[in-house]
C-alpha cells in the first residue's frame, strides 16, 4: 500500500462531492479539504444558516473554493427523498460522504416522525436512503465513492442484530454504536452488490479515531467548543477534527484503495490515514443481508441494486 500524504491531495478539479452535515467538525473540515483539492462540494445539512456560515469559512481558508448547499434533514424522510432528488439530477458524483450523524442524544428512547429510533435513523437509515436516491448520480460518474463514517464504539459494543431499533433497551451510547455497526454492515453490503452488478462505483468506511473540535485548526464562527479546558485534558488520546477528517479524504481520493477498505488513524485514535479492519460481526456478509432488508423496509426504499 502507498503511503498517503494528507497535505498533499491529487488534482480533484472538475470533481464533485457531497458531504451530509459538511457545516461542522469532521464534515467542515473534509469539505475544506476536499475544496482546496480543487473539487465542487456539496454540504447537505439541517441549517442553511449553519451551512452558509461554514462556507464562509472555507472561502477564507481556501479563496475561489467551489462550493454549494443542498437542505437535509436526516431525522425525516420526507426531507431525504427531497435531497435524494437533488443528487440524483447532477451531472457527476464523485463521492457521497456519510459523515453527519448525533453524537450526543437524549437518555430515553425517541423516535421520529418516520417511527425509527432517533439515533438509527439519523446517523444510518437516513444515509441509507439519501444513498439510494443517489446512486444514478454516481453510477454515471466512474470511479465514484461512497464513504460512510464508522467508528470504534463498535469495539466497546458487540451488535445486537435483533436489537437495532433499540426497542428492548435504550441507552444512547449503545444505540450510536449500532447505528455505527450499521454504518459498517451497509458500506460493505453496499460494496458487494455493487461488485455483482458490475458497477465501478465503490464503497468504503472511515473513522476518525477519537477527535475533538477542541484540538482542531481554529475556524472562527464555526468550530466552537463549550468545554475547552475539559477537551483539552483528553488531549492525549485524541486529535483535532482537521486531523480526524483524513481517512476520510483518503478514502475518498486514494487511487490505491479498493472499495470496502476501512481507513483510520495510524495509532487508532490519532496519526495519519491508514489501511484498518472493522469489527467481526459488522462486516459479516449474513449481518449485511439482513440489514439490507429491514432498512428498505424501515425507510421504504426499494434500493436500486439487488
Ligand atoms: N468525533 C469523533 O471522535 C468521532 C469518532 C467516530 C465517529 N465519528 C463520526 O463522525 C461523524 C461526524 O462527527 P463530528 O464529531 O464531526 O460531529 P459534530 O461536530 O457533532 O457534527 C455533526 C454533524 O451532523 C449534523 N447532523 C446532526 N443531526 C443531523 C440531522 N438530523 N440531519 C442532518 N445533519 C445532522 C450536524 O448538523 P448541525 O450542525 O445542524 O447540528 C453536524 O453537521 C459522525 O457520524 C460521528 O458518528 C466521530
Amino acid at each position: 500500500m502507498t503511503d498517503w500524504n494528507p497535505a498533499a491531495l491529487p488534482d480533484s478539479t472538475g470533481r464533485v462531492f457531497v458531504v451530509t452535515g459538511g457545516n461542522a467538525g469532521l464534515g467542515y473540515f473534509t469539505v475544506e479539504q476536499l475544496a482546496r483539492a480543487g473539487a465542487r462540494v456539496l454540504l447537505a445539512s439541517r441549517s442553511e444558516h449553519r451551512a452558509a456560515a461554514a462556507m464562509e469559512s472555507v472561502r477564507r481558508f481556501v479563496p475561489g473554493a467551489d462550493l454549494g448547499f443542498v437542505p437535509l434533514d436526516l431525522s425525516s424522510l420526507a426531507s431525504v427523498r427531497e435531497a435524494s432528488a437533488r443528487l440524483e439530477s447532477l451531472d457527476r458524483l464523485d463521492g457521497l460522504v456519510l459523515n453527519a450523524g448525533m453524537t450526543t442524544g437524549s437518555r430515553r428512547r425517541e423516535v421520529t416522525i418516520d417511527g425509527n429510533e432517533r439515533t438509527l435513523q439519523t446517523n444510518y437509515l437516513g444515509h441509507f436512503a439519501l444513498t439510494a436516491g443517489a446512486l444514478p448520480a454516481l453510477q454515471r460518474t466512474p470511479g465514484s465513492r461512497v464513504v460512510g463514517l464508522g467508528s470504534l464504539s463498535t469495539v466497546i459494543v458487540p451488535l445486537n442484530a435483533d436489537d437495532l431499533q433499540s426497542i428492548r433497551r435504550f441507552g444512547f451510547f449503545r444505540a450510536y454504536a449500532f447505528s455505527k455497526h450499521a454504518i459498517h454492515g451497509f458500506m460493505l453490503e453496499l460494496d458487494r452488490r455493487l461488485r455483482a452488478a458490475g458497477s465501478s462505483t465503490r464503497a468504503m468506511i472511515a473513522h476518525p479515531g477519537f477527535a475533538l473540535d477542541a484540538l482542531s485548526a481554529p475556524r472562527p464562527g464555526v468550530i466552537e467548543s463549550a468545554h475547552p479546558i475539559a477537551e483539552r485534558a483528553l488531549a492525549f488520546g485524541a486529535q483535532g477534527k482537521n486531523r480526524g477528517a483524513t481517512p476520510t479524504v483518503r478514502a475518498l481520493l486514494d487511487p490505491a484503495l479498493d472499495g470496502g477498505a476501512f481507513v483510520g488513524p495510524r495509532a487508532l485514535v490519532l496519526g495519519r490515514p491508514v489501511p484498518a479492519r472493522p469489527v467481526r460481526s459488522s462486516a459479516s456478509p449474513e449481518f449485511g443481508s439482513r440489514l439490507w432488508s429491514l432498512s428498505e423496509r424501515w425507510t421504504d426504499t426499494d434500493f436500486p441494486v439487488r
